[in-house]
């Protein structure tokens, strides 16, 4: 292995090579190097100097010659300009005319064609030997970089390739690009997608193949973000790096996204704009809404100041005479209570009224904890420890309705159920905690259970971060809790195999990237 370190990614149309190289580069700090705009850049040039891409099925000797006679002449480089890669045509920027169709179909058609291909080889293979790349293509590794440090087979079933362009195509659409009928028809794309394949296969220049010693990834199933971590993980185990695993679960919730979108959204359209309690816990994305003229309050008091405004109330919900009173004070409130906290809502309110008490399993002071209490009348207890299930008595004639934070663990929430069913009264219990938090509780503690390490991300004041730092904790002894990048002080032994990383649902997409890089680039 010489000091550049070079990733081959090949596969056929529509497997989303492109998209994951760029994103691999840019996490190992290498060169993204496009050899598709390449071969679309002497597509366009043939298609500038009049050569017909019908001909190369009407007259394909005549077709290939032309090429060959052509590709001679252009200049064709790649350029980084401001973190871009630019492609040069001439010396001129043609990044904007590669993506048509009709190049699109030309530098199918002509990238079969030997001397063509030769002659962007050498500048690809040039490339390599001077920086660390990734590229991306149909021969990489088998023709352009046969001695790549990782190479990657990247593929996907052709019904999903197919539905992932016609979404394209679609966005493209209301873009106000052009389409044909055939362009949004499911079938007709997929037909093409398997046309393009077989064509890619049985080429006689470079076929599109497996090399013997790349890794099939099959990203049917997976997301960006993990095609993307198998592939660095690759680099990594190549470069005897312990791999990093970060759960599918990891951040936003369904819940908070949409609590955190909306706010943007209101901030985008201006004016008094102020959340009743930070939207979430998470001081970064409160500082980012501040700068944006979006305000925090954290008291009734505070309400009447705000009433020619707007009000957001966030996914924790508030309590019903809070509610009454934002309501009342004139602002336009925008409530974006998680549904499955409204629901908490609908459950105790409809019990109380019917003369029961409310049990509430969570923490004290929570406030999703004190939103639920505030829906429950006069007869409610919160109960989160062991001692306080067992101290619980209420008058045996009264039934007793119990709910989770949504948030709650649901190992201890298990627990405290059968401690209060023990007491032999009439008890309905609603395990309210939320699939998204079972979920990532169950991911994080089968990581943990693997991982060498193990990082959790959130801010201090999330408790479903903190469970899930219990979770972790009790798996994997080097657990550490961090809320962002620069908090992690990472030692490792070099022994390390594996480096799992969760983050609680108030962990934005950013901070969990910057935690990834800054474990990838840890020394031992
Ligand atoms: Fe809602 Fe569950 Fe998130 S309750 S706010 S989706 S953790």
């Amino acid at each position: 292995m010489g000091a550049c370190f070079n990733i081959a990614i090949d596969g056929p149309a529509g497997a989303g090579k492109s998209t994951i190289a760029k994103q691999v580069a840019a996490q190992m700090g290498s060169v993204y190097v496009d050899t598709g705009a390449m071969y679309r850049a002497m597509a366009l040039y043939l298609l500038e100097k009049g050569l017909d891409p019908k001909m190369a099925k009407e007259d394909p000797a005549g077709f290939v010659k032309q090429v060959e006679t052509l590709c001679k002449e252009p200049q064709i480089s790649i350029e980084y300009r401001d973190g871009v890669q630019v492609v040069l045509l001439n010396g001129e920027n043609v990044n904007a005319k590669l993506r048509t169709q009709e190049v699109s179909d030309m530098a199918s058609k002509s990238s079969g064609v030997g001397r063509l291909r030769k002659r962007l080889v050498e500048l690809q293979q040039d490339l390599a030997k001077k920086t660390s790349v990734v590229m991306d293509g149909r021969d990489i590794g088998t023709v352009v970089l046969p001695d790549a440090d990782v190479k990657v087979y990247l593929t996907a079933d052709s019904r999903v390739r197919a539905r992932r362009r016609y979404l394209e195509n679609l966005e493209a659409e209301k873009k106000g690009r052009d389409l044909s009928p055939e362009d949004l028809d499911l079938d007709a794309i997929e037909k093409d997608v398997k046309e393009r394949d077989e064509r890619d296969m049985n080429r006689a220049e470079s076929p599109l193949r497996q090399a013997e010693d790349a890794v099939l990834v099959d990203s049917s199933d997976m997301t960006i973000d993990q095609v993307v971590e198998t592939i660095l993980n690759l680099a990594a185990q190549k470069k005897g790096r312990p791999q990093v695993i970060t759960a599918r679960t990891a951040g936003f919730c369904f819940g908070v996204e949409k609590a955190v979108a909306a706010v943007y959204e209101e901030a985008a359209k201006g004016g008094d704009i102020v959340t009743f309690g930070p939207i979430i816990h998470n001081e970064a994305v409160v500082e980012d809404l501040k700068k944006k003229g979006v305000g925090v309050i954290e008291t009734e008091e505070e309400i009447p100041a705000h009433a020619d405004g707007t009000i957001v109330i966030r996914s924790h919900g508030v309590p019903r005479d809070l509610y009454e009173k934002l309501e009342a004070s004139g602002a336009r409130i925008v409530d974006t209570t998680c549904t499955f906290v409204k629901r908490i809502h609908e459950i105790v309110w409809k019990a109380s009224r019917e003369g029961r008490h409310i049990v509430i399993i969570g923490n004290h002071g929570h406030a999703e904890t004190l939103g639920t209490m505030g829906w429950s009348g006069d007869a409610v207890t919160v109960i989160e420890t062991r001692g306080e299930a067992e101290a619980f008595s209420v008058d045996p004639a009264t039934p007793i309705t119990v709910v989770a934070q949504t948030t709650f663990h649901s190992d201890k929430f298990e627990e405290l159920v059968a401690i209060l069913r023990n007491k032999g009264y009439n008890t309905e219990v609603n395990n309210t905690i939320c699939n998204a938090t079972h979920e990532r509780q169950l991911e994080a503690r089968e990581l943990a259970k693997r991982a060498d390490v193990m990082i959790v991300i959130g801010g201090k004041g999330s408790s479903n971060t903190a469970r899930l730092y219990e979770i972790c904790k009790a798996e994997c002894e080097q657990t550490c809790f961090v809320q962002k990048a620069e908090d992690l002080h990472l030692r490792l032994a070099g022994t390390e195999k594996l480096i799992g990383i969760t983050a609680g649902a108030s962990t934005p997409k950013n901070i969990i990237e910057e935690v990834q890089k800054d474990v990838r680039r840890t020394d031992f």
